[in-house]
């Protein structure tokens, strides 16, 4: 199996996430590492362990790691999220330790430790615990895999601000770190996340699991549809992060463009910004895969399809 650690926020989209790594024997989860995000890091670690416990697996160690932007204050996102970041269901506190030690120790150990190229990072949150991790130890950057992320927005521009994505938006300098730093890059902007919607058939698939992973997942869905529909419009709500883990299992699903991404970290109205070259307008040098189509379809079916395991 592929060996990865999820970087996360949790946050309900990055709990499906987990799931459908937890799910998947192609994937071998090292650890999940938590980030200040959606809700302050006391609730993303543990969200990231209510989740482990929900699928069965307190074998998997989590970490807490960066309590805040490497030089911003925090923006969290309850407003979507709700107060708890996994607001839709009441699930028991989780009984399982936090792991030893901080995240971003946990990410340069483990990218020392095991042969080079053999650790894909997959980050859904903002990029503060791996930037961290690449700028205290830089000898680690070149042994990475692949990073595989949900962040940033071309077309659908932003969601946080008109520009902005929110995970890029919270920390656009670790994100620029991480855009910067030569490793191979798979981008799940809001073109592709946008386009894999909750539709009430969707949901009642997974609630038609009938079992607890199921229900919660449905739950979930209910809950921050509640927000999107709302705010889009739209026939569902977007289900970001799991997008990284179906890339993982069926790249296929996903179609993009290999260009040059770069952050904006300094604008009045543009701050946090993927400038992506879609049109290859500069000569800047591709540096990420930036997805723009899905097969939602094939998405949904392969989640549900592997939730039921659970
Ligand atoms: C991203 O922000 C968070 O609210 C979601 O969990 C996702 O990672 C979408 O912009
Ligand atoms: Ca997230």
């Amino acid at each position: 199996p592929r060996k990865i650690i999820i970087d996360t926020d949790p946050g309900q989209d990055d709990a499906v996430a987990i799931l459908l790594a937890l799910a998947s024997p192609e994937l071998e989860l090292l650890g999940i590492t938590a980030v200040a995000g959606n809700v302050p890091l006391a609730l993303t670690a543990r969200n990231a362990r209510i989740v482990c416990e929900l699928a069965g697996r307190t074998d998997i160690r989590v970490f807490a790691g960066c309590d805040r932007p490497m030089n911003r204050d925090l923006v969290t996102a309850e407003y979507v999220h709700g107060k708890s970041g996994l607001d839709g269901i009441a699930l028991p506190e989780p009984t399982m330790p936090l792991a030893e030690g901080h995240a971003v120790d946990f990410l340069i150990q483990t990218l020392h430790d095991e042969p080079e190229g053999t650790v894909t990072l997959c980050p859904i949150g903002p990029l503060t615990n791996i930037a961290t991790a690449f700028q205290r130890a830089p000898g680690i950057v070149p042994r990475v895999a692949e990073i595989v992320l949900m962040g940033g927005a071309y077309f659908e521009v932003g969601n946080v601000t008109p520009a902005a994505e929110f995970n890029i938006y919270v920390d656009p300098e670790a994100a620029r770190i991480v855009f910067g730093s030569g490793v191979p890059l798979v981008v799940m902007p809001l073109d592709v996340t946008h386009k894999v919607l909750t539709t009430r058939a969707r949901v009642e698939a997974f609630r038609a699991l009938g079992t607890r992973v199921g229900h919660a997942v449905a739950s979930w869905t209910d809950f921050f549809e509640r927000y999107d529909m709302a705010k889009y419009g739209s026939e569902g709500a977007p289900l970001h992060d799991p997008c990284t883990i179906a890339y993982l299992l069926q790249p296929d699903l996903f179609s993009g463009r290999h260009l040059n991404v770069e952050i904006e970290t300094e604008g009045r109205f543009t701050t946090g910004m993927t400038v992506a070259d879609w049109w290859r307008v500069t000569d800047r040098p591709a540096n990420a895969m930036f997805m723009r189509d899905v097969d939602a379809d094939g998405f949904y079916r392969l989640l549900t399809e592997r939730l039921a395991r659970l």
